[in-house]
This record gives structure tokens, C-alpha cells and sequence, in this order.
């Protein structure tokens, strides 16, 4: 199959890194010229994956400059927490932030805990590529505030990683909290790391399941097209658990569009709720890592044949809507949803290599 779309997602990405090392979420959609932790986490990891290790290197560089920047900040929240203080919304750490590094100010819902959780994540998984070294300079003390941090507030709820729902504790949340402290406690043998990580899965074992699947929170029995993360790529559980298996039967049977796309959760409305590139290449990335290969490869062509014709991959697309009247009222707010949208280009590599490593390509 062809690797063009591949190349140009590599080039996409390069083009819309900043000086300083952060990804512009998309580079033409107003609302999205920041970066992201979340977003950029993928994206870096996806980025070590291609071999382009320079890019992650300076993306760590550059999280690493954020979070010392703001390290105080860390500080003064874990202590209010442990004081038994109320939290405000002005206590917790960003999730996005300009290109220079600095916070991005106006109402937003910034408290995203599962941000520095795939960060974690991704980081370690930098460390593994590179033989566990790394030109980046993230000292020690930075990723305990990261795990001190996590550790104080993982109980509490949060905005999910859609920034929806801050009165919730959302399952993609924990499992993205747990895998970065279960990383981090193997790379650094660090016991309170791991301690905590346990925690977070008997709890996700317990709490979070529902009539045999995955429940997309604490306060919400459906499902949400994140949960995939669980198998891949967080490895909380094999891809080939009942639990898992189950959760992505119901995910594909209530979320799943013409077996290529996937929308988020039933009712979204951002745009209508449409069809998101960067889930259905999750899906596929799920699939071929579970020897799903055909079925893989579908969601790789159909995703193909989305791209504009600069290689552009947007956010969603806007089919299947649940919903018309919001679609039209996202568009005349803030027109055509993004493209390109870094974390879709992003996915589609993941899934790119991973069928690349079966030998499907
Ligand atoms: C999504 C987030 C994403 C952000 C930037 C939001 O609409 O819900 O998951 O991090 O866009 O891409």
C-alpha cells in the first residue's frame, strides 16, 4: 500500500512543531493553536515510532521547560490538597498551552489529569526507544511532582480527555493515570509509582465496570471509543481479555460507522458529533495489534481516501450526525471542524507501523 499519506504525516506534523518543541494541535483552526499535552504525547510517540526522534526530543524539551515553568504551581496544589483545602479551578496545572510554553489564559476546562498521565507515558516509552537514553533534560524531581501530583488528585474528578464532564472521574482518565505511574515506577524502580498504579487499576476493576464491560465513567453506563486505550495502547489488560473484548463489541456495535469510523460516545454534540479520524485509526491500530489484520487494513484505506489533497486529516467528519442543528451552529461559530488536525496524522501512523511490523503492507 502506498506510503504517501504516511510521508505526508510525518511532514505535517514537522511543519506545525514550534521552535521551542510544542505541536500545534491543528495549525488553521483558530481554538486549536496550542499545544496540547495530551494531544502532543501521541503525537511524540508516534514520532519516536517513525524514527523521527529528534522531534520527541524537543518535544520533551519543551514539556520539560512547561512543567518546570510551572512547577510551583504543581507544588502549591498538592499541598492545598493535603491541607484538606477546597481546590479551585485557578489551582490545577494547564492542558494546553502557546507554542512559548506559557498557560493559555480565558475559561476553559484546563483540569485534564489524564494529560500528564499519557505524558508519563509516552516519555517512558521515548526512554525504551532510545535505549533508555534520551538527549532531552528531564530531571528526576520533575517527573516525582508529575507522580506526587497525579498521586494527590487521581480520586478526585476531572474534565475528560473530550474537556467535557469536570464533575466526573472518567475510566480513559484512570487508565491514562495508570500507565504513566506504572511506567514510571518500572523505569525509575520506583515503588510509590507502582504502589499507586495497583490502586488505580483495582479501582478501575471494581468501579468502572459495568454489566461485563467498561464504563465511560463513574457516572455515566455507556461507552466511550477511549476505553480502547485499556488494550491499546496502555496494555492494562491483553487485547484478547473477555473485559476488553466485550467493550470493543459494545464499541463498535453503539459507536461504529460502516465497520471504518468510530464517533466518541452516543449524544456528542461538538459538531454534531460526527465520525473522528484519530478514533478510527485507534480502532484499526486495536485491530492489528490483535491480529485483526483485514479488518485493520480497511480503517488504514478508508482513512486513505479521507485525506485532502495536501495529506490534510481532520478532526472528524461530518457524517452520521447525531445531531444537524449543532453541527450548523459549530460551523457558523468556528467554521469547518479542524485539518489538519496533528493527533489524526498522529493515529494513522501508529496504525501505519503497527501493520508495517505484522507484514500486512
Ligand atoms: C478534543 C481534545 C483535544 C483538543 C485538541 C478537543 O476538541 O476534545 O481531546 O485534545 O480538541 O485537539
Amino acid at each position: 500500500m502506498t506510503s504517501k499519506l504516511y510521508k505526508q504525516s510525518i511532514e505535517i506534523i514537522l511543519k506545525n512543531q514550534g521552535r521551542e518543541g510544542g505541536y500545534l494541535a491543528s495549525p488553521s483552526f483558530e481554538p486549536y493553536q496550542y499545544c496540547w499535552f495530551r494531544d502532543s504525547s501521541y503525537i511524540a510517540y508516534a514520532m519516536d515510532l517513525a524514527g523521527q526522534h529528534q522531534s520527541a526530543v524537543r518535544f520533551y524539551n519543551w514539556s520539560a521547560n512547561t512543567l518546570n515553568r510551572y512547577s510551583a504551581k504543581l507544588a502549591a496544589c498538592i499541598n492545598k490538597k493535603q491541607r484538606g483545602e477546597t481546590l479551585v479551578k485557578e489551582d490545577f496545572f494547564h492542558c494546553r498551552f502557546h507554542l512559548s510554553g506559557v498557560e493559555t489564559p480565558g475559561n476553559w476546562g484546563n483540569h485534564q489529569l489524564d494529560s500528564l498521565g499519557v505524558w508519563l507515558w509516552a516519555y517512558c516509552r521515548h526512554l525504551e526507544l532510545n535505549g533508555k537514553k534520551s538527549a532531552a533534560v528531564i530531571n528526576q524531581e520533575i517527573l516525582f511532582l508529575v507522580r506526587d501530583y497525579l498521586a494527590a488528585l487521581w480520586r478526585y474528578p476531572c474534565f475528560d480527555c473530550w474537556e467535557e464532564n469536570g464533575e466526573d472521574i472518567h475510566t480513559y482518565t484512570l487508565a491514562a493515570i495508570h500507565a504513566g505511574l506504572a511506567s514510571l515506577g518500572k523505569l525509575l524502580e520506583d515503588e510509590e509509582s507502582t504502589r499507586i498504579s495497583n490502586e488505580i487499576k483495582s479501582y478501575l476493576l471494581i468501579d468502572l465496570v459495568h454489566g461485563g464491560i467498561f464504563k465511560k465513567s463513574q457516572k455515566k453506563n455507556i461507552v466511550d471509543a477511549s476505553l480502547i486505550s485499556i488494550a491499546v495502547p496502555f496494555s492494562i489488560l491483553p487485547a484478547d481479555d473477555l473485559l476488553v473484548k466485550q467493550t470493543i463489541d459494545v464499541i463498535v456495535r453503539d459507536l461504529g460507522y460502516r465497520n471504518v469510523g468510530l464517533h466518541r460516545f452516543h449524544g456528542d454534540v461538538y459538531y454534531g458529533g460526527g465520525i473522528w479520524i484519530l478514533l478510527s485509526a485507534w480502532l484499526g491500530w486495536y485491530y492489528s495489534e490483535s491480529g485483526r489484520t483485514s479488518q485493520a487494513l480497511d480503517i488504514l484505506r478508508w482513512i486513505t481516501a479521507q485525506a485532502a489533497e495536501d495529506g490534510g486529516l481532520p478532526e472528524q467528519l461530518c457524517e452520521d450526525l447525531y445531531s444537524q442543528k449543532e453541527c450548523k451552529q459549530w460551523r457558523l461559530k468556528w467554521n469547518e471542524p479542524a485539518n489538519p488536525l496533528l493527533w489524526s496524522h498522529a493515529m494513522y501512523i501508529l496504525l501505519y507501523l503497527s501493520l508495517e511490523k505484522s507484514g500486512a503492507l
